[in-house]
């Protein structure tokens, strides 16, 4: 069984990204052969960004993805831009892809929106990209949160598509998108998700932010006027700190407002940053050390980009051929 998924290397990494994809991520290493994971800075420029951000941001999202417990011995993890079967593919699957379908994509129209300067035509063809960063690999499983969900709908779509008019070439992934923690939101605004582009840094909790950067965000997250510690449509804030305080202590929903039954908005509040403190902590504390070394960031790099090369250029050859594209297939 082949896992993939992607992460941006935009912005600092938050607490959303690590509930809803990171951690799912490391235990995937375990089940996976192999699980694949890539830093797409090919997604990245797609929105306005300065070239030398990009590089020093992917070397951040390396780091932060071995402190968080990925392990090169264990999984493939690579940029990118380094195995170019990426865009070739997309490409190619641009033919079967309906230019309807992606003008549907909710994420397309957010983003569209907030952009002051262009709106590139790489935001629209955004999901293509994506989509061939999964089927390159025939992966069966896309470790995700649920902001993604549309996204690995068009993936199935297209790679269905592409074996109903070309033969069984690809690979129908399904999405694995946890039962807690699929959403993170803000914590200022709650309705919303927490997000590196939107909304104020008091909102979100980055996974590098010191203890006391995160004692102060959950003490002034917002609530509502009542008093119960319950999930509830009305209490998006408490659900959320819920949802938040399960997975940190590892424990369900039900059992952490069963704990806090009896407890006020401040005491739960506490509780749930000292939970976030300790979860986070063999993150922040791994980082430093891991980000300093770059050359030995480039080699684990290089090394992915290897392996995945490999994987990727076999689906090419294949996708090539049943296309019609290229020099003919010998024998
Ligand atoms: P990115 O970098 O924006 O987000 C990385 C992962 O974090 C999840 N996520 C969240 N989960 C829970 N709560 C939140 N508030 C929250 N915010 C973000 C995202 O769902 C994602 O899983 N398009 C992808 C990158 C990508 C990709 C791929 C993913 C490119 N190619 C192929 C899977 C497969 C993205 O923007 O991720």
């Amino acid at each position: 069984m082949r896992i993939f998924s992607g992460i941006q290397p935009t912005g600092e990494k938050h607490l959303g990204n690590y509930i809803g994809a990171i951690r799912q991520y490391v235990e995937g290493q375990d089940r996976a052969d192999p699980a694949i994971y890539c830093i797409v800075d090919l997604h990245a420029i797609t929105v306005a960004f300065d070239p030398e951000e990009l590089r020093k941001r992917l070397y951040d999202t390396t780091a932060i993805l071995l402190a968080s417990g990925l392990d090169p011995e264990r999984c493939v993890l690579f940029r990118q831009s380094d195995v170019h079967e990426h865009t070739e593919l997309c490409w190619l699957l641009a033919g079967v892809c309906a230019h309807g379908d992606l003008n549907r994509m909710h994420q397309f129209k957010e983003k569209s929106e907030r952009q002051r300067e262009l709106v590139s035509a790489g935001l629209f063809f955004y999901p293509v990209l994506q989509a061939a960063d999964v089927l390159a690999y025939r992966a069966d499983e896309v470790p995700v949160g649920e902001d993604q969900r549309q996204h690995i709908e068009l993936m199935r779509e297209i790679a269905r598509r592409f074996n109903e008019r070309f033969g069984e070439v690809l690979v129908v992934p399904e999405h694995r998108i946890p039962a807690t923690g699929a959403k993170v939101m803000d914590l200022q605004e709650p309705e919303r998700k927490m997000s590196t582009t939107v909304g104020a840094d008091s909102g979100r909790v980055y996974l590098l932010d010191e203890p006391d950067a995160i004692r102060s965000k959950f003490g002034s997250a917002v609530t509502d006027s009542g008093r119960e510690i319950l999930r509830a449509p009305d209490k998006a804030g408490i659900s959320n700190m819920i949802g938040i305080l399960a997975v940190a202590t590892d424990r369900s929903e039900q059992e952490v407002e069963a704990e806090f039954a009896e407890a006020g908005y401040g005491d739960f509040k506490k509780a749930v940053a000292e939970a976030v403190v300790e979860y986070l902590r063999p993150v922040r504390e791994a980082y430093p050390a891991i980000r300093e070394d770059e050359k030995n960031l480039e080699r684990i790099l290089a090394t992915g980009a290897g392996r995945a090369r490999e994987m990727a250029s076999q689906t090419l050859g294949d996708v090539r051929a049943a296309m019609g594209v290229g020099v003919p297939p010998s024998g």
